[in-house]
């Protein structure tokens, strides 16, 4: 499992002319639009690392980008690959896990989210504060390398809190407030009922999402600091007077893009 990611990690670094990016970041539906911001950019599509796959969702571009952000050295992956396209977790924590063994210490994950705590509304972002995984699985299923990381891993802090408080001031900074949830993780790619949703809300979780879990797993397991963002593009289901569609999804989460851009550059630009 591991040969893999060295050499998917192996690829990356022969094409990034010994550029060392600190902070990595995994964009989500819609949100793609951030990286092009980064400065002195190097692109590398997906379909060249070895190992990693097409993405097929809407929304989701397939592209690795090593740039600069606020005087920063980043790299952002551009989409993301989810289990409920057919891949197994292995491939889904291969950006993250490929971004960690390229060295980068802090990673900040990003997805598109249904709100459930009823303060949250579509366009608002939120502090991701902690996961529950209702997946039934668990990218660390299988032989463990202990040279990577432990048998079991602590998840304690699996957002990492001081991370976590500088997204919250960073977003003060650029004139919003951050909220911060707990995220419910599902397989999709069904939408969740009603019944499910009154479920999750009992449980303790503010919104729900289809990925995140398996890369904040994996890159715990790693030893790399992770925060996480849900952009929340819709009332959960039940929640609104409308069905869900995954446009409006992608929308809704570029209607967020300056506050979500300008939250990220402040973020990183503290980072440095
Ligand atoms: N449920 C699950 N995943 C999602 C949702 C939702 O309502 N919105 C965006 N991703």
């Amino acid at each position: 499992m591991f040969k893999k990611v060295t050499e998917s990690a192996n690829y990356i670094k022969s094409k990034i002319e010994g550029r060392k990016p600190e902070v990595g970041i995994i964009l989500g539906s819609g949100l793609g639009e951030f990286a092009e911001r980064a400065e002195n950019k190097i692109e590398i599509d997906y379909n060249d690392i070895p190992h990693f796959h097409k993405t097929s969702v809407k929304g989701h571009k397939g592209k690795l980008i090593i740039g600069e952000i606020s005087g920063v050295e980043v790299a952002i992956f551009q989409g993301r690959f989810h289990a409920y396209e057919g891949h197994s977790l292995e491939t889904v924590v291969m950006p993250v896990r490929s971004l960690c063994l390229l060295g980068v210490k802090k990673v900040i994950i990003t997805n598109a989210a249904g709100g459930i705590n009823t303060a949250f509304k579509p366009g608002d972002l939120v502090c991701i504060s902690d996961h529950i995984n209702l997946t039934g699985t668990n990218p660390l299923i299988g032989k463990n390398n202990d040279e990577y990381g432990e048998r079991f891993p602590d998840m304690t802090e699996a957002y990492n809190k001081e991370l976590s408080n500088i997204l919250v001031e960073s977003a003060k900074e650029v004139g919003f407030e951050l909220k911060k949830g707990v995220y419910a993780a599902v397989s999709g790619p069904s939408y969740e009922t009603p019944a499910e949703i009154q479920m999750l809300k009992v449980i303790g979780a503010d919104m729900v999402g289809m990925s995140t879990f398996a890369e904040t797993i994996a890159a715990n397991h790693l030893g790399v600091k992770t925060a996480g963002i849900s952009c929340i593009t819709n009332l959960a289901a039940g929640l609104g007077q409308e069905k869900l569609y995954h446009d409006e999804v992608k929308e809704v989460a570029n209607l967020a893009m300056e506050k979500f851009t300008n939250l990220l550059t402040m973020t990183i630009k503290r980072l440095k």
